[in-house]
């Protein structure tokens, strides 16, 4: 689907960070929020956690927030809810990602990490559906991200501005999962840019460099919400083994049914680590 409504991100002139700051007062004003404490963006598969954690305050459509892109695609739920957990902490749940590969550039790619930040939100948790390198890994199985191989030749940031990204994702929220789940094992996310999937050689390469996961989002959020000075989480669901470890083509109706099916005990496992960070 193309979106054909201006967006102020597309006005390379305009700051940002001030329409970020802009979709945060959308989203105080449309829930009657003021702060919120954790951001989370659901992946494919990720889509029940939301109801798990609490009670919802509000549901804002995207498209009703500053800045936000139209979701490309079914099975991506296309608000923002602002949900009050069980401790009274403020959770912004993002069931809207924009992806690199819908073209519409880093600055839209970004735009929610970075209104999360504007919401007062010091947690970033990144969530996705993706395939998965290790041999031992199985489809349904949900991974924490350990690092990650930007291979999107873009970034976030703009000018000479030198982030450090040593432990990005978080040792001590990891700790934490870990805490919920011993199981969970971890691995290097590897973006790229899609929306094909990896060629099998290009598989080869992500493992010969170090990479465990391949996908197609997280890593320029990542960057984004480090930038803006967030604590990150991040967690694949493993959907499929990557092109040419499985032996059988991969299709999206593979990805979003191994999702389906994954949901509830993925759910179950992001809520309860959520209640314990
Ligand atoms: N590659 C890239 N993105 C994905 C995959 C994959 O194998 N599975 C789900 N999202």
């Amino acid at each position: 689907m193309s979106d054909i409504t201006m967006n102020p991100l597309d006005d390379a002139s305009a700051d940002p960070f001030a329409i970020a700051a802009e979709a945060a007062a959308d989203i105080a004003r449309l829930s009657g929020v003021e702060r919120h404490d954790i951001a989370l963006t659901l992946g494919s598969g990720w889509g029940r956690a939301a109801e798990l954690l609490g009670e919802t305050i509000a549901t804002i459509p995207a498209t009703d927030i500053t800045g936000f892109t139209r979701p490309a695609l079914d099975g991506h739920v296309g608000t923002v809810r602002s949900i009050r957990a069980r401790d009274g902490r403020h959770v912004l749940v993002i069931g809207a990602r924009t992806h690199y590969y819908e073209g519409y550039g880093v600055r839209r790619v970004v735009h929610s990490v970075r209104t999360a930040a504007a919401t007062g939100a010091s947690i970033m948790v990144l969530t996705n559906g993706a395939g998965g390198i290790k041999p031992t890994w199985q489809p349904g199985q949900p991974v924490l991200i350990s690092d990650h191989i930007n291979l999107t030749a873009d970034s976030p940031l703009e000018g000479a501005n030198f982030v450090d990204l040593t432990d990005l994702y978080s040792p001590r929220l990891r700790e934490i999962a870990r805490s919920v789940d011993s199981s969970l094992d971890e691995g290097v996310y590897c973006q790229f840019r899609g929306p094909h999937y990896e060629s099998p050689a290009e598989v080869q390469m992500a493992r010969i460099i170090g990479g465990h996961i391949v996908g197609m989002s997280t890593a320029l959020e990542a960057i984004a919400a480090r930038e803006a000075g967030m604590e990150i989480l991040g967690f694949s669901l493993i959907t499929n083994l990557a092109a040419g470890i499985q032996k059988t083509p991969l299709s999206h109706e593979e990805v979003i049914e191994a999702g389906r099916q994954a949901e509830p005990v993925i759910s179950d496992l992001l809520a309860r680590v959520i209640e314990a960070l």
